[in-house]
């Protein structure tokens, strides 16, 4: 089954050709994102007619891109985009929420119109859960390394199975940390989850985004805490992360972990943000806020952030007896969250296995949005389908 999946949930305009191989892996055509994030530097964070507006200028060309890159890199035409969608394409996969409503409109209005014109089903998809079926897509496998036309089904089955298929076990943890969401789910099949928790109020990324204002660093400040960090642990190599038996052990100050042993899957990070507000305001005031100093909070923050998710994603994990995390959303980009999971998760896991999806599948995409689509290709008539913004778990 080949997929046309559209993601237009915030600021990035995205469209992917995908395709399922078998039920643990989905192989990316082509992806393709326009984003409107350096607009939304200049203000400090994204306003939502803004967003809006952009995604309607992006949305044809990046679609047209998408078909065309999913034969040849080399043909740009519309005439050419509209034979794939009609030739190759078995239905469209949209993000129908949980986002802004402006941005997602541009998107399931689009894909309604398409489908009527063209006379394809819709699968809807929930950006939440895509985040972490971005794991399911794999990086070896590309358009280029298997013939797509003249090759029979099992001929293409015998190239790709075995060593290319993800193997992931069931049950597993899910962990989503975005800018806007921080959720832990078990999921017990590819359809069947719960919910375990999530935060109370602002997500890890949201925690990220609004300290780095505080400090004056560019948003998004995942990127930049995530650098500045790391700069901060090469010079205090003892205290490095991956090193020692703790993190940040060089550091002079720490701040806490919000919720690190309320016995439950629920996190907050408004008070994080308030507790550095407080510190950076001193530290201002006596005009001590230096370049290597921004450094060390920066570190002091990743570390009580990643602390308590990587702590109640392994204690989800021993509860629900997993062998296996998944990690999706903006925030697994982070090295770090990543590499410390996988040593706590090996501490204290049998046979653990802890997977994040690849940089550029870690941040909004439509690779993801397919991937979700292909494995769960649950289709409807394009006048059954609207935009939820508000939606979160079933
Ligand atoms: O998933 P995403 O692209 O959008 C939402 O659905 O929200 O996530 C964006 C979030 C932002 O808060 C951004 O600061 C954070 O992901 N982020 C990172 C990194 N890259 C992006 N946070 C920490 N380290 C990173 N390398
Ligand atoms: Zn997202």
């Amino acid at each position: 089954m080949r997929i046309l999946a559209i993601e237009t949930s915030c600021d990035e305009t995205s469209a992917a050709i995908v395709e399922k191989i078998d039920d643990q892996t989905v192989r990316v055509l082509s992806n393709i994102t326009a984003t409107s994030l350096a607009l939304h530097a200049t203000t400090g964070g994204i306003i939502p007619e803004n967003a809006a507006r952009e995604q309607v200028k992006y949305i044809m060309p990046v679609i047209r891109q998408a078909l065309n890159e999913s034969r040849s890199k080399n043909q740009e035409s519309w005439e050419n985009a509209n034979e794939i969608l009609k030739d190759d394409i078995d239905a469209i996969a949209v993000t129908y929420g949980p986002g802004l409503i402006g941005s997602l409109l541009i998107g399931v209005e689009t894909v309604k119109t398409l489908s009527f014109a063209f006379n394809k089903p819709i699968i809807p998809v929930n950006h939440l859960l895509a985040h972490l079926f971005a794991n399911f897509i794999n990086p070896e496998v590309s358009l280029r390394e298997v013939p797509l036309s003249g090759t029979t089904k099992q001929s293409k089955q015998r190239t790709l199975r075995g060593s290319l298929s993800n193997n992931i076990t069931f049950p597993f943890i899910g962990l989503i940390v975005s800018g806007g969401h921080t959720d832990l789910l078990l999921f017990e099949s590819l359809t069947n989850y719960k919910w375990l928790g999530g935060t109370r109020d602002d997500a890890a990324g949201e925690a990220l985004d609004k300290i780095g204002r505080l400090l004056n660093l560019p948003y998004p400040a995942g990127p930049e805490i995530e650098l500045r960090s790391n700069r901060f642990s090469d010079n205090h190599k003892s205290s490095s992360p991956l090193k020692g038996e703790g993190w940040g052990e060089g550091g002079k100050f720490k701040f806490q972990s919000p919720m690190l042993n309320s016995g439950d899957f629920d996190f907050s990070f408004s008070g994080l943000k308030a507790e550095v507000s407080r510190f950076v305001q001193a530290q201002n005031d006596n005009k001590l806020l230096t370049d290597e100093l921004t450094d060390h909070i920066c570190s002091a923050v990743q570390e009580a952030i990643f602390k308590v998710l990587i702590k109640k994603t392994v204690q989800a994990a021993k509860k629900y007896e997993c062998s296996t995390i998944l990690l999706g959303g903006g925030v697994s980009a982070n090295q770090t969250l990543a590499e410390q999971l996988k040593l706590d998760a090996k501490r204290y896991l049998l046979n653990a296995k802890v997977l994040a999806p690849e940089r550029k599948y870690s941040t909004d995409n439509a690779a993801m949005i397919g991937a979700y689509a292909a494995l769960n290709p649950i289709e409807k008539g394009w006048k059954k389908i609207n935009s939820q913004p508000d939606l979160y778990f079933d």
